[in-house]
């Protein structure tokens, strides 16, 4: 059923990563159905576009920076009042072997993606506690049900972002507040070209799986696509976990997943990612 307190004019929303993307594409949609709308980037510049609608507000927040973030949190719930919604949407991709990516690299990513994404989510979830509603939106990915290969600093993350989210909804209480562990397989985003490499990522089969990687986020839907099915999911106003992407992604491989042997899916994700 919808629920008019969370998606409509006045209310409001933060979302971290609002620059480019997935987020740019969920914060102008957000716009457009007169939500007033708190967006982040590491630099207002990058901004510039959004700040143009009188319902956004830019915010600088770098998520390698836990206080930064958090006060930056802070002080947007102050402006604002509170917010009806939350989407930790921000993120970014390392690709390398396990064994020879650089360790600061690799603890980096998880502080930053886990550790900092996590703090802002006890936040949130804090305030609407307080408030007596909202809704928490974790944006992970298929990552952590179907891991890229040479990324698993990424997996990791994601894997640990959904068991946060799915651990919360055993401690909700009030159905007025509602966390979404929200998946989205590959969407045509500039995601790849701020893809972090590993010294080591040259070699014949890293190579493969980054041009698949490529291929694949080239044909893949646009991000509008993403931000509708995140909306109807909101307005839904039920938790737990909602995937979106292309019917293949989205669809078809979770349900076959869950009826063949492991070593069968895992094997099918090789050959996807041309390593058998
Ligand atoms: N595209 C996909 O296929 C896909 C699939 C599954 C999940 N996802 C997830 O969706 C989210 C958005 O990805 P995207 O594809 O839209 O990527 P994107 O176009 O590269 O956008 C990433 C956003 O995150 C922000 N960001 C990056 N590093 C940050 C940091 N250290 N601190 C604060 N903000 C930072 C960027 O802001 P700046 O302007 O500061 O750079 C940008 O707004 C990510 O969490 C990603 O893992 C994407």
């Amino acid at each position: 059923m919808a629920n008019p307190s969370i998606l409509g004019a006045g209310t409001t929303a933060f979302v971290t990563g609002a620059s480019t993307g997935l987020g740019r594409a969920f914060t102008e949609h957000l716009l457009a159905e007169g939500v007033r709308v708190w967006g982040t980037a590491r630099e207002t510049g990058r901004l510039e576009e959004l700040r143009r609608h009188s319902g956004f507000t830019a915010v600088v927040l770098d998520l390698h920076d836990r206080a930064q973030a958090t006060e930056a949190f802070a002080e947007a719930a102050r402006q604002a009042g509170g917010f009806d919604l939350v989407i930790n949407n921000a993120g970014y991709g390392v690709f390398g072997a396990v064994t020879s990516t650089e360790p600061e690299l690799w603890s980096r990513q998880i502080d930053a993606m886990l550790q900092t994404t996590l703090a802002l989510a006890r936040l949130a979830l804090g305030e609407m506690d307080r408030r007596g509603h909202g809704c928490l939106v974790n944006v992970s990915s298929l990552a952590a049900e179907f891991p890229i290969p040479y990324m698993s600093g990424y997996n990791v993350c994601k894997a640990g972002l959904s068991a946060w989210s799915e651990s919360v909804l055993y401690e909700l209480t009030n159905p007025d507040i509602i966390v979404i562990d929200f998946r989205p397989g590959d969407f045509r985003t500039p995601f790849n070209n701020a893809v972090q490499h590993a010294s080591d990522s040259t070699d014949l089969r890293a190579r493969q799986v980054w041009q698949r990687l490529e291929e694949t986020l080239a044909a893949a839907p646009l991000p509008a696509m993403a931000a509708d099915d995140l909306c109807r999911a909101v307005r839904r106003h039920s938790s737990g976990v909602v995937r979106t992407g292309s019917f293949f992604q989205a669809r078809l491989s979770p349900l076959f997943a869950r009826l063949i042997p492991n070593s069968w899916r895992r094997a099918a994700q090789a050959g996807y990612f041309k390593l058998s």
